[in-house]
């Protein structure tokens, strides 16, 4: 029997890992230099907590999830998503800090189980923040700044960024009660699942993609004529903060977004190359998911970002990430004796962060000379009886195929010089 990976799911492979890597650290960074720090959470939790927290109604809920049960009979769920572990980590470990938010960041893969299409799989990536303890509006607007400052930062330079205010509580209650008005008289002509969705929760009817459910929307109140006074106000200050930095978006009163725990602002970044999977990332405010679950009342918002979506719109955007998987030095040796002394070259040169090969199973210079340039060597070093004697490297620049030497003892400088001048990347 021949095996083969579940729908859905992908191999990474080593000229990938190398560019999720670059992602990684560059987020890693960014992250850090704004506060975050990482958190790493459980892949699978307790099924109820999802479903408190994402929301009964949610398609997540409804039909994505990986729940299981354990030999003990417990439900358990591979998490679809990492705000709600994150929660559940910040009130176990009470974690809660009275005068400053807890900053937190995480890298991981979520379950989903979706209809796989480019850009959707069924296990995926995500590069997340959640910010817990603070109502600024100062706060959202800095969540959604390290959201489109780090996809501009990797490259990508058009993305756009959608913003709604969901309202608090308070104004909800208003807006749900028109929204299920509204609905009333089209009941029959939505598609079942909305019909179901508009039962449990009317704003659920927003997640559709049926055209024919999405053209029974054109009409549809707007939840910024429900905003109460602070909500409005709350919005408005998020919006002259991102004006402030000429951060441009897009008023969207339909982003919603898929999960119940939002409150206030919800946003939402995407790419005009993705087609139907458009979002590279988006989040928003939750306010009142901590009291949901059981702690005390405490404002919180936070984002997360596909990482599949963000290598899938930099090719788009036709970026090469500056993905380097070739040594930049190969050894090619001569002899025994030159055999153990490149061994302890190389032990030098990658002690000094410098990627370095060397040829196996003794084999001709012409062998090696072939290896080297398969691998994409930058430069080859000979390393023979007569190099050891007058203890200088004869040195090929692969590229023009130009020869020169370099003395024994200047060789970790002069590699490092020629790594400079070409900013190798890839490796830290
Ligand atoms: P989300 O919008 O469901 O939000 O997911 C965030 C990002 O994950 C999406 O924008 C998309 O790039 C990526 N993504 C989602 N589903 C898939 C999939 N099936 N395949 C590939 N990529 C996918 C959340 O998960 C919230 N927890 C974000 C958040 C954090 N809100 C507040 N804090």
């Amino acid at each position: 029997m021949k095996f083969s990976a579940p729908r859905g799911t992908a191999d990474v492979l080593p000229e990938k890992t190398i560019k999720w890597k670059y992602l990684e650290k560059i987020a890693f960074k960014l992250f850090e230099d704004y506060g975050y720090r990482e958190i790493i959470t459980p892949t699978f939790e307790q099924t109820e907590l999802f479903t408190r927290s994402i929301g009964e109604s949610t398609e997540i809920v409804q039909k994505e999830m990986y729940t299981f049960l354990d030999r003990k009979g417990r439900s358990l769920t591979l998490r679809p998503e990492a705000t709600a572990s994150v929660v559940r980590a910040y009130l176990e470990r009470n974690l809660a800090n009275p005068s400053f938010p807890i900053k937190l960041y995480y890298f991981g893969p979520m379950y989903r189980y979706e209809r796989p299409q480019a850009g959707r799989y069924r296990e995926f990536w995500q590069l997340g923040v959640e910010a817990i303890g603070s109502s600024d509006p100062l706060l959202d607007a800095e969540v959604v700044t390290l959201l489109v400052q780090y996809l501009n930062l990797v490259g990508l330079k058009q993305v756009e960024l959608h913003l709604n205010s969901m309202g608090c509580k308070k104004c909800r209650v208003n807006f749900v009660s028109a929204l299920k008005e509204y609905l009333e008289p089209f009941k029959g002509r939505f598609c079942s699942d909305c019909q179901k969705r508009a039962a449990l929760n009317p704003l659920r009817v927003f997640d559709c993609k049926e055209e024919a459910c999405l053209s029974l929307l054109k009409d549809v109140p707007k939840i910024d004529a429900f905003l109460c006074d602070e909500c409005k106000k709350h919005f408005s200050e998020v919006q002259t903060y991102l004006k402030k930095i000429a951060i441009p978006f897009k008023i969207n009163p339909f982003l919603v977004r898929g999960f119940d725990y939002y409150t206030k602002t919800t946003f939402e970044v995407r790419s005009p190359f993705l087609g139907a999977q458009n979002a590279l990332g988006g989040g928003g405010r939750y306010d009142d998911l901590i009291e949901e679950l059981r702690g005390n009342p405490t404002p919180a918002i936070g984002f997360a970002l596909g990482v599949e979506r963000v290598l899938l719109a930099l090719e788009k955007e036709n970026l090469k990430l500056a993905a380097n998987l070739a040594p930049f030095l190969f050894l090619a040796v001569m002899g025994e004796k030159s055999r153990l002394f490149a061994f302890e070259l190389l032990y030098r040169l990658r002690s000094a962060e410098i990627a370095s090969e060397t040829g196996y199973n003794e084999k001709s210079l012409k062998a090696q000379m072939k290896i080297a340039d398969r691998l994409g060597a930058r430069y080859v070093f000979f390393i023979g009886e007569e190099e050891l004697e007058r203890q200088t490297f004869k040195v090929r620049d692969m590229r023009d195929g130009k020869q020169f030497e370099v003395p024994f003892e200047d060789v970790i400088q002069w590699v490092k010089l020629q790594m400079e001048g070409e900013q190798v990347v890839g490796r830290s």
